[in-house]
């Protein structure tokens, strides 16, 4: 029997979430990353809350994480036997990771492991999800995995790890943050915990993300987009997401266009055919959507400019076109 659950890691926030890292100073600890974090110091400065830890750092991974790269890291971290692995990056890090904890359980069934994740972009919210996804480059295909082995035990949102990002990926993975709790609001499994973060979320992303655009080096609308992608993630976690996801995922193995900038791209189209071709309860959910957002009725359209490439053909029952 399916029972609706609501479950989430213990998450640490703010400007000093990362003394929580303390905790694993006398600990085996195996870090998944990638490059640029590892080139950029942040996983020196991961290390300075751990000074007496045996730590050990695998910083190969790449945009939407492939089979291959569990291999390769699995193998590295195969006698390594780590008590943690600390997941520290985007979303794609973040996933890798969580895949790379399920094969070294399986790998040392009595040797349990604590999965620490710490995202560096405000987007994805896998630092909560149960969700991983993962890429076969040979079949041009990403899979979204779900299971409860997948979910991190402990999460940490530090807004200084965020600042860094450019703007071009802070509004990419931002998008992902707005369409994560979208869909997770107008899902059929939307109930009342995903839809108070959904909510939240919404409100977040609106009044910020065009903050975090206008004044990137600003650690409010940062630390504030941080709380709404950890949010989203436990909304869509429990709710589910929808058809942007479904989309976004087959052409993301295609075409590799980031994540979030693919969502910005379907959302405004799916929201038209949802609405045009769901029942009221799907109108009247996105109608709420937009209430949140102080989107006047009848303003929709206007999401799409005029000058766009895109043209939307659906509209809402008994509005012109
Ligand atoms: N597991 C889930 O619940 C879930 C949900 C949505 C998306 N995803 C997946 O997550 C991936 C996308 O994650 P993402 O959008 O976070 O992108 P990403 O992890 O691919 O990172 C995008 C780029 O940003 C850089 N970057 C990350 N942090 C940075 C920082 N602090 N400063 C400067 N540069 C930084 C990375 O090096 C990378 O080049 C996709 O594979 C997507 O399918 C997973
Ligand atoms: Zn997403």
């Amino acid at each position: 029997m399916n029972i609706p659950v609501f479950a989430t890691p213990r998450v640490y926030f703010g400007d000093t979430a990362m003394e929580a890292l303390r905790a694993y100073n006398h600990k085996t600890v195996a870090i998944v990353t990638d490059d640029f974090m590892a080139k950029s110091g942040k996983t020196d400065y991961l290390a300075g809350f751990m000074p007496q830890a045996r730590i050990s750092i695998f910083s190969g991974v790449k945009p939407d994480p492939d089979v291959n790269v569990l291999h390769a890291v699995a193998a590295a971290f195969k006698t390594l036997q780590p008590d943690v692995i600390i997941a520290l990056g985007g979303g794609s890090s973040l996933d890798a990771a969580k895949n790379i904890k399920v094969t070294l359980e399986a790998l040392h069934p009595k040797h349990p492991m604590v999965l620490v994740a710490i995202p560096t972009t405000s987007g994805s919210g896998s630092e909560v999800t149960t969700y991983a996804v993962i890429s076969d480059p040979e079949h041009g295909q990403k899979y979204p995995l779900v299971s409860d082995q997948l979910q991190p035990d402990i999460a940490i949102l530090d807004p200084q790890l965020v600042v860094s990002v450019p703007r071009g990926v802070a509004v990419d993975t931002g998008m992902d943050v707005l369409t994560n709790a979208i869909e997770a609001y107008v899902s059929s499994q939307a109930n009342d915990f995903s839809d108070a973060l959904a909510e939240k979320a919404i409100l977040l992303v609106w009044d910020y993300l065009p903050q975090v655009f206008e004044q990137p080096q600003a650690i409010t609308p940062r630390a504030k987009m941080h709380n709404a992608s950890c949010m989203a993630g436990m909304a869509f976690s429990t709710a589910g997401l929808g058809l942007v996801h479904g989309l976004a995922h087959a052409l993301g193995g295609v075409f590799h266009i980031p994540h979030g900038k693919i969502n910005a791209m379907l959302l405004p189209l799916v929201i038209d055919y949802n609405a045009a071709t769901g029942s009221d309860a799907t109108r009247e959910r996105y109608a709420r959507c937009a209430a949140l957002a102080g989107i006047k009725q009848g303003a929709y359209p206007a999401v799409i400019p005029t000058n766009s490439r895109v043209k939307s053909t659906f509209r809402y029952p008994g509005h012109a076109a």
